[in-house]
């Protein structure tokens, strides 16, 4: 019997959007402990973009061909030996392998079954997909990291893009008091999500309007006007910067120190039982996910290209399954 294949975007150099392009490969297989799953939608991320161009997680993939994407959201189809927590016809989503590759961007994945959690009930693929990395993100940052309490004050840079809009929600949850940065015509959006006070980022030095908070989840970076940097003279005594964003100085590090604050890096992980808990979450109404734009798979590099412009609300979501 010839082996089966499925339909992927890959690419065989580090470069553009161009890179990008439809292949068939063949199907995996699950091993002891893991789950094939049939792939509906694939959410789309930075560090996709960043990782095709050679940045990101280049190094953990190494040297291209590759077929790049982390979000999963699909059914079960198969089950490896000794797997007991999901069953074929599942409906689950996750952001299995991460920082390894997960080629999400095809039509079957096989990864360890606790990365997967049930999807949430009430949302369909493509909002499914959406979540895992950015919802992740959210939440190691703000509650394993920061150890957001109820009433504390915290500042999210960039509270309108995949990981921030969940950011402020989450934070609300939590009962923090939440500002949030975005440009204006995004401000009236994310006070509907719970921001109590919303920086128009282009207009007003946040430093001027913020007074002092207790945590900033910095998902812009040095990068811009040296945002992580700027953050560290908000906080309260002892208070923390998350910085979101791959490539903190060293030197970020070393000032908060002479400055009574705390800056640490961070990386997002695979988390069944977080995913499991973040999926109660938008199933109770309290959270949720916004989905700017699907686009078919073989749209991948368009969808790369507008993400790259840094202006999404929301989430980009490629789809995979018709
Ligand atoms: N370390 C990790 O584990 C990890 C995990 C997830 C994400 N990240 C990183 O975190 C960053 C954010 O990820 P994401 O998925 O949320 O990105 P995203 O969805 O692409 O972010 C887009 C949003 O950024 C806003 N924005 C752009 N420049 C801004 C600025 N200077 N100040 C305030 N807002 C600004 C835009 O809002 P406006 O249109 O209003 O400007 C837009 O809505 C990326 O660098 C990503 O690689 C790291």
């Amino acid at each position: 019997m010839p082996t089966p294949t499925m339909r992927a975007i890959s690419q065989d150099a580090f470069g553009g959007p161009e890179v990008l392009h439809p292949v068939e490969l063949p199907r995996p297989e699950p091993l002891p402990t893991e789950v094939l799953v049939r792939v509906h939608s694939a959410g789309v991320n930075p560090v996709d973009w960043k990782t095709r161009a050679g940045r990101g997680m280049a190094g953990v993939l190494g040297e291209p061909p590759f077929v790049l994407g982390w979000d999963v959201s699909g059914v079960v189809e198969e089950v490896g030996f000794g797997v007991t927590v999901h069953e074929p016809g599942d409906e689950v989503y996750g952001m299995p392998w991460f920082p390894r590759a997960a080629g999400a961007y095809a039509e079957y994945v096989t990864a360890p079954a606790r990365q997967f959690a049930a999807k949430p009930a009430t949302a369909g693929h493509d909002q499914a997909a959406a979540l895992p990395l950015a919802a992740l993100t959210a939440w190691q940052a703000l509650v394993d990291t920061a150890h957001l309490q109820p009433g504390q004050r915290v500042l999210i840079h960039a509270a309108a893009g995949g990981v921030g809009h969940l950011a402020v929600q989450f934070a609300k949850h939590l009962g923090a008091y939440v500002i949030g940065t975005a440009s204006a015509a995004k401000h009236e959006w994310l006070r509907g999500l719970g921001a109590d006070e919303l920086i128009d980022y282009t207009t007003t030095r946040f430093e001027e309007a913020t007074g002092d908070v207790d945590v900033v989840i910095d998902l812009v970076g040095d990068v811009h006007d040296a945002t992580s940097t700027r953050s560290l003279t908000v906080l309260s005594p002892g208070g923390l910067v998350v910085a979101v964003p791959s490539g903190a100085s060293p030197e970020l590090f070393q000032r908060a120190e002479t400055a009574g604050v705390r800056a640490t890096s961070f990386l997002v992980e695979p988390d069944g039982p977080a995913l499991r808990g973040i999926a109660d979450l938008i199933d109770r109404g309290e959270v949720a996910v916004e989905v700017e734009d699907v686009l078919p798979l073989e749209r991948a590099a368009e969808a790369h290209e507008r993400g790259e412009r840094g202006r999404t609300r929301g989430k980009l979501v490629l789809r995979v399954t018709a």
